[in-house]
């Protein structure tokens, strides 16, 4: 593994909290965020972009939890040029023991135009004064020219100068909606570093929105042509059509070394654990043909693969499954196994669970063992996920009864526990015994509900696996997914219908709260980039 000073290292930037994040429909916690950017420091990123703290009092909170508790990785605030920006970034990273301000403005004419409203002088001068400020704070400042490659390539070398001149140490050169393509990409690299020389002196960093499925391509194809920072995220969540994938450029730096000689620091046993995680809390499945981290990536169907396989792996297998960590389920704990071995075996798979939160888990755990009759590391993780959402809720799971028949309407009656500690019962039908469900949970707690997305999938293989059931609804004008698992579906389908339906109502709340502090300011209440 390359040094992480040697030219031949790319610095791997994750933007999962911040970019990733921005996607629809997600709604991670403080306590999910940081369970998030710990894995991610065991995964061995260089920088997490953990938030962009001006946009509200709960992404602040979570960008200063991070930087407290999240050891290794440098961690990062995001900024407009604003001052109160900066200053909010720099309110939030300064506990960190590497910390980074990355600041942004738009060097589009469309963007100048018509979202800044303003001129290019007047960028020249914001990039200025914000990169200046932030240097104020600390040294490790990086600058992003915002839709850079829809800009003239002479107005953003203009304002990279001024942002090295001023002392960024590293420059984004973002393909912020996913336009340009490797080729064109790499003609931008060398003709910035033709304009602005001093650009040499700094990292240039990669940032590439996937719109037209280019997002790796275009990444690798900047760090070809000089960059040494990939900005990425786990599962390519993101903006739109997502981010460059964290797991594909690195397996595909890490795979084709023989044609470029670059390599990450990315330990890549812990990719597949790391994208299982994100899309739990996330609540966006990875699709079965996903590169490296899809349930087919390593499968073979057709009996010429097969034996191909059978005799010689490499036949058609280009990386080993064990290389990104999908060899890890072997079996941790069986229906005997007491609290300590738990808490071990937890501790193994990364998670630090104690006190109550143990209690709670080895109660889940014996329920599950009592039913299955081995618990795999798999089946652990999937338990451990839901336990971390299980105490953010505002409503939860009390009992449920259905009545299922092909021969009458499904009827269901759910308690769901209130926030006050009051059980409400609600009774429904439906087409099916979850709809029957669903219908029950909206009468109980009588909020209406939109139901967006269903998804029900095996977290193991065999008859006996536990299901895991992703709901995305939107509720009170939000938003928002949850899980449940169980070895019952109905269980965890009504599980993963509360925790949505909380997510949804905290998530309206939150928005309120900040639409009231922004009228108070007159600032706009998500300035997204
Ligand atoms: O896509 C983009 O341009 C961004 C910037 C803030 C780097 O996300
Ligand atoms: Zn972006």
């Amino acid at each position: 593994m390359a040094s992480t000073n040697s030219p031949d290292r790319v610095h791997i930037f994750d933007t999962t909290l911040r970019d990733g994040e921005q996607s629809p429909g997600i709604s991670l916690n403080t306590r999910e965020k940081v369970e998030i950017a710990q894995q991610l420091a065991r995964l061995g990123v260089d920088v997490i972009e953990a938030g962009f703290p001006i946009t509200s009092p709960g992404d602040f909170e979570a960008v200063q939890e991070i930087s407290r508790n999240v050891e290794g990785p440098v961690i990062c605030g995001l900024a407009r040029t604003h001052k109160a920006d900066i200053d909010a970034a720099w309110g939030a990273i300064k506990d960190a023991p590497r910390a980074r301000i990355h600041t942004f403005i738009s060097t589009s004419d469309i963007h100048i135009e018509h979202q800044l409203q303003t001129t290019r002088d007047d960028v020249k001068g914001q990039a200025r004064a914000a990169v200046a400020l932030a240097k104020s704070y600390t040294d490790d400042i990086e600058f992003s020219p915002m839709d850079a490659t829809r800009a003239e390539v002479e107005f953003t070398a203009e304002v990279c100068a001024i942002a090295v001149e001023e002392g960024a140490i590293v420059v984004n050169i973002p393909d912020t909606v996913g336009y340009t393509t490797p080729e064109e990409y790499r003609r931008y690299f060398e003709e910035l570093y033709r304009l602005a020389p001093d650009l040499r002196d700094v990292r240039l960093s990669v940032h590439c929105h996937d719109d037209l499925g280019l997002a790796v391509a275009n990444s690798y194809a900047g760090t070809l042509a000089g960059a040494r920072q990939v900005e990425c995220a786990v599962n390519g969540i993101g903006e739109r059509a997502g981010n460059c994938s964290l797991e594909e450029i690195v397996m595909l730096l890490r795979t084709r070394r023989d044609e470029h000689g670059l390599d990450t620091g990315i330990d890549t046993r812990e990719i597949a654990r790391t994208s299982r995680m994100v899309s739990r809390f996330t609540g966006y499945p990875v699709q079965p043909n996903k590169a490296v981290v899809g349930r087919n990536a390593f499968a073979h169907e057709s009996g010429i693969h097969q034996d191909g396989v059978l005799k010689e792996r490499t036949t058609y297998e280009i990386m080993d499954a064990t290389e990104v960590g999908l060899d890890s389920n072997r079996i941790v704990l069986g229906k005997h196994s007491g609290r300590h071995a738990l808490r071990d075996a937890l501790e193994e798979l990364g998670f630090k669970v104690e006190g109550q939160a143990l209690n709670h888990a080895f109660k889940r755990f014996k329920e599950i063992a009592d039913k299955k009759k081995q618990v795999t590391a798999l089946d652990l993780e999937a338990i451990a996920s839901d336990e971390v959402r299980e105490r953010s809720e505002r409503y939860a799971l009390a009992w449920f009864d259905v009545e299922a028949s092909s021969r009458r309407e499904p009827h269901a009656k759910v308690a769901v526990t209130l926030p006050s500690g009051e059980e409400r019962v609600g009774e429904g039908s439906g087409d099916g015994p979850v709809d029957a469900i669903f219908g029950a949970i909206q009468k109980a707690v009588e909020v209406e509900c939109e139901l967006r997305q269903y998804t029900v999938t095996a977290v193991t293989e065999g008859d006996d696996a536990l299901g895991e059931v992703t709901v995305m609804l939107r509720a009170g004008g939000h938003l928002a997914s949850g899980q449940g698992v169980s070895t019952d579906i109905l269980e965890a389908s009504a599980r993963a219908y509360i925790r949505a339906l909380s997510n949804a109502l905290e998530g309206a709340a939150i928005r309120e709260a900040e639409a009231a502090t922004a009228d108070a300011a007159s600032e706009p209440a998500t300035p997204g980039p």
